[in-house]
């Protein structure tokens, strides 16, 4: 548990209101929902929904049964609580994709938006996400992507010293990294995910055009360049989906929430749930269950 990398910490952050409420991004929260729409199933059991933040597409994912809503912030899953409700169908949990507190094929799909931006080690995490996932589970991933038109432009007018050809990562802001839609294929490909879709996202992120063109019709149009994604990549933004290939051996998705764990310390299962927490039968580790949120972050003391 402790040698995970870094997280970028959003605990006490106001993101969803400054940065998608008030910050003038309605042209690309509707980008992304397009885009979500052409690669989400139907229908399913279980979603895990990595680097949730304050839920904002959670109610995309209408046609599963159950969401879990996974976060390092538990402030930002107050308040995706706040606008989700507590019930059956929502399920918070407070952990580091680094270290996921599920068991092995649990989920029958998966989503990761907005959040390999922050990983300083991307195939590490993106292990993790195949580690729980069910044979033929979906799991759709958006990334930041480095060899957008305006990186290119930079590097080549020398307003800008990293290359965006290259296949590294960049860190442009600490904790903040672009990739490389190559480097992205790649390491899916070597953990047994073929990519059956690639959309391009968020072709006008101008700010004058955006101000001049209303969000929805923007977003309409960038809707029609999705596709392109197919052929090539240069928009800030991409979306994969990617399946697991099939293998030998399947389970069933567990719709009893503790069911779902293991113990982030021993790896353990059958997690026993008590008055304010659960515990690990084997190791004896603690984790705190506050607010409708399980805590696996660090046990109790
Ligand atoms: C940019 S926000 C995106 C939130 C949401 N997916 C969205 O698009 O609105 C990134 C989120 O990832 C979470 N995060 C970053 N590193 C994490 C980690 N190692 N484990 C779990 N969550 C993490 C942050 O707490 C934050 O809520």
């Amino acid at each position: 548990m402790n040698n995970t990398p870094p997280v970028c910490n959003y605990e006490g952050s106001d993101y969803q209101q400054a940065f998608w409420e008030q910050g003038g991004r309605d042209y690309e929260d509707r980008a992304e929902a397009i885009a979500l729409k052409k690669m989400l199933p139907t229908s399913g059991k279980l979603m895990l929904e990595l680097g949730a933040g304050a839920g904002r597409n959670t109610p995309r994912y209408e046609g599963f049964e159950r969401v879990v809503l996974l976060d390092y912030s538990t402030t930002q899953l107050a308040q995706a609580q706040q606008k989700l409700g507590r019930s059956d169908r929502y399920i918070y949990v407070a952990a580091d994709i680094y270290c996921l507190p599920f068991l092995d094929r649990s989920f029958d799909s998966a989503t990761m938006i907005r959040a390999l931006h922050h990983m300083a080690d991307a195939p590490k995490a993106l292990s993790q996400v195949r580690n729980v996932l069910q044979p033929r589970a979906v799991f759709i991933l958006e990334f930041a992507n480095k060899v957008n038109l305006k990186s290119i432009f930079r590097y080549w007018l020398s307003r800008q010293d990293w290359n965006p050809f290259t296949l590294e990562p960049v860190e442009f802001v600490k904790l903040n990294f672009d990739f490389h839609p190559k480097a992205i294929r790649s390491w899916l490909g070597e953990l047994g995910f073929s990519i059956e879709k690639t959309l391009a996202v968020s072709h006008f992120r101008i700010g004058w055009l955006k101000r001049i063109v209303p969000a929805g019709l923007l977003a309409a149009m960038d809707g029609l360049f999705q596709p392109l994604g197919a052929l090539w990549q240069f928009t800030p933004s991409v979306f994969m989906k990617a399946r697991v290939n099939v293998e030998s051996q399947t389970g069933e998705v567990s719709m009893n929430v503790t069911g779902l764990f293991k113990c982030p310390e021993c790896g353990g299962g059958n997690l026993q749930e008590k008055n304010d927490h659960l515990l690990c039968p084997t190791c004896h580790a603690r984790w705190a269950v506050h607010d409708g949120i399980y805590d696996f972050r660090e046990k109790m003391k």
